[in-house]
């Protein structure tokens, strides 16, 4: 099976890997929980490794997304270069329209070859739907457009609780390839990340629940690590 490196530290042993090529995953996660960094560093790594890739940001600004990612990642230092060589591309669509967002994807497919790309987040397109029926049909709808365009991509999806316990099935859990879900799990006097691969169709993965940590020079998973 071809499989797309995601490139961040511990991940792709998890995956057996890296992710299905081809295949759209969910990444959950609470607020601050890393779904931006993770992203970004799926596409960095990917543009580094020759692969171009599209961040569509439908919340934050793209200056904004620039700037943070900078500060969080100071040592992942080529994302100027990858910007102006265009293998690392961010847009925000003026419109919160999936379609929109597949229009972008199939563009940036035919002139700039893009293998990867990351929708963050899903959750303002919900938002715009007066009911949940409609929003299913729709997403539904998204994907098998996706499933037409040759592109691997991951996207984030707000999870309504950060605790590991309340986390809620939501329709994305249900459509998508994978689920990646990422915790701030609260600890007595501290908080402590971590992740764990919930579901990929069609691939063998770690099922384990491991510690990760946000690093100034990218995102380490701890495989094989117990969370304390
Ligand atoms: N340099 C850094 N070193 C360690 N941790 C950092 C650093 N920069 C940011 N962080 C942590 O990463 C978190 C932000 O991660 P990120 O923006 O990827 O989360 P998110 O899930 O996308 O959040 P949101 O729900 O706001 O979109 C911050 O809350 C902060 O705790
Ligand atoms: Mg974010």
């Amino acid at each position: 099976m071809d499989r797309v490196k995601t490139g961040i530290s511990g991940m792709d042993e998890m995956l057996n890997g890296g992710i299905p090529t081809g295949r759209h995953v969910a990444l959950y996660g609470g607020p601050g929980s890393g779904k931006s960094s993770f992203c970004f560093e799926f596409l960095y790594q990917g543009a580094k490794m020759g692969e171009p890739g599209l961040y569509i940001t439908l919340e934050e600004t793209t200056e904004d997304i620039i700037d943070n990612m900078k500060n969080t990642f100071p040592l992942l230092t080529e994302t100027s270069k990858l910007i102006e060589a265009k293998k690392l591309e961010i847009v925000k669509p003026e419109k919160l329209d999936l379609e929109d967002v597949a229009n972008l994807l199939e563009d940036r497919i035919t002139s700039n070859g893009i293998k990867r790309a990351v929708i963050d987040s899903s959750t303002m397109i919900r938002l715009s739907f007066q009911s949940e029926v409609e929003y299913r049909q729709t997403l539904f709808e998204f994907l098998s457009l996706l499933r037409n365009l040759d592109v691997t991509t991951i996207t984030t999806v707000e999870a309504t609780s950060a605790r590991k316990e309340e986390m809620r099935f939501d329709i994305e859990q249900f459509v998508m390839d994978g689920i990646i879900n990422l915790y701030n799990l609260d600890r007595e006097d501290r908080r402590v990340r971590a992740l764990e691969i919930f579901k990929m169709r069609g691939s063998d993965h770690s099922r384990d629940l491991v510690p990760f940590k946000v690093t100034p020079s990218g995102i380490k998973v701890y495989v094989g690590e117990k969370v304390f």
